[in-house]
């Protein structure tokens, strides 16, 4: 098979029709409780030209949804909302897998319905505001620090998720154990003082989430099972570089043994060159397929699929303002200007109105 970013790509059972995955966005558009709703089944719809897209980062949990109007998946009827953007990509040839994401630490009481609590690894407040619903910016709380019976709970609730992801048309699911939210918080030694079996050790640290891998794997299937890890782009602490090459390592080997479909590699801004050394040797480790995100323009995508370091790019920013990216990118069409200020809320206005090119 041509090694192109335009030509087709088998993932597991999946005939993908390019190289070129949307990336996971939030866009807070969930702006009645949480719940999926129709302009995000047509945002997805429209970008339905992606290898594959990932949907939004997702609760599994009240306890999760973290920022303001993200969406949930935990009820029954958070599936049967979800399956109108599924419907909407199956419909128009696409697939679409969900980002289950768990803010855990990441967000202030006012923004988790009643009931909820801000949970965290341990209780060591993030430092820095986050946006209320009331549109303050307001410290973030201190979390509870879970009990080891609620660690395990905290883990059936994405196996639950993960059901109803499926029952609600996802063709899979991807942990987001990356960017310092919950699975993240757990590998990290500054978030993570614990002294049970989820704290301490490198083994302990990535227990809860090869936990959640391995369960899911058994629920769900392990081809549709991927995972988005982000070495080195943890915004928010200063890791021991030796200690994430180590514990990486064995993460990537540990998913590896689960045959998870997918490790999804994301760093952030900056081009520390330690991530990019750290890629090449997951890369070895890693098998399955392999996909790189963050800054990649078309050619610079196309040379790591050529260099062999990756299988698929994932591309984030440019899939907001350009519906038919990957025909743009194909065509050598123009992309469409960056609006920042649209990204996150806002309803219909720089969400599904960014045309598709014409000549
Ligand atoms: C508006 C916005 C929302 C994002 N939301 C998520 C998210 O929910 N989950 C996640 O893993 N990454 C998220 N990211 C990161 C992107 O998935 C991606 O890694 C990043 O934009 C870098 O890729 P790019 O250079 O192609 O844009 C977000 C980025 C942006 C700009």
């Amino acid at each position: 098979m041509s090694n192109s970013l335009f030509e087709p790509y088998v993932l597991g059972p999946l005939q993908l029709k390019n190289k070129c995955i949307m990336a996971p966005l939030t866009r807070c558009r969930a702006i009645n409780g949480n719940l999926p709703n129709d302009i995000m089944a047509t945002y997805y719809g429209q970008r339905s030209g992606a290898g594959f897209i990932i949907a939004e980062g997702t609760s599994p949990s009240p306890n999760g949804l973290g920022y303001t109007n993200i969406p949930g998946l935990f009820t029954e009827e958070h599936a049967r909302l979800w399956k109108k953007s599924t419907d909407s990509v199956h419909n128009k040839g696409g697939i679409i897998f969900l980002q289950m994401m768990h803010t855990g630490r990441v967000t202030q009481i006012e923004n988790l319905p009643k009931g909820a609590r801000v949970i965290g690894v341990s209780s060591v407040a993030k430092s820095g505001e986050v946006k209320t619903y009331s549109g303050e910016r307001l410290p973030y709380s201190t979390p509870h620090q879970l009990t080891t019976e609620e660690v395990k709970k905290t883990i059936d609730e994405y196996i639950d998720s993960a059901k109803l992801a499926i029952q609600a048309g996802f063709d899979g699911v991807e942990i987001h154990c990356a960017h310092g939210y919950l699975p993240n918080q757990f590998i990290n030694t500054e978030t993570n003082t614990r002294k049970d079996e989820y704290g301490g050790s490198i083994e302990n640290r990535c227990r809860f989430v090869l936990e959640i891998a391995e369960k899911m794997c058994a629920a769900i299937g392990t081809e549709k099972v991927g995972i988005r890890i982000s070495p080195f782009s943890y915004a928010d602490t200063q890791e021991d570089g030796n200690d994430l090459n180590t514990l990486y390592a064995y993460l990537a080997a540990e998913l590896q043994k689960l045959n998870l479909v997918y490790l999804h590699l994301s760093h952030m801004g900056d081009a520390d060159p330690r991530k990019f050394s750290l890629w090449k040797e997951l890369r070895k480790t890693f098998t399955n397929t392999l996909i790189l995100c963050g800054d990649f323009t078309k050619e610079t995508a196309q040379e790591k699929l050529d260099s062999g370091e990756a299988d698929l790019i994932a591309f984030g920013r440019d899939f907001i303002g350009n519906p038919d990216l990957v025909e743009r990118m194909k065509n050598n069409w123009p992309l469409a200007e960056r609006n920042r200020e649209l990204w996150y809320g806002n309803g219909a206005e720089g969400y599904i109105d960014y045309p598709f090119y014409s000549e």
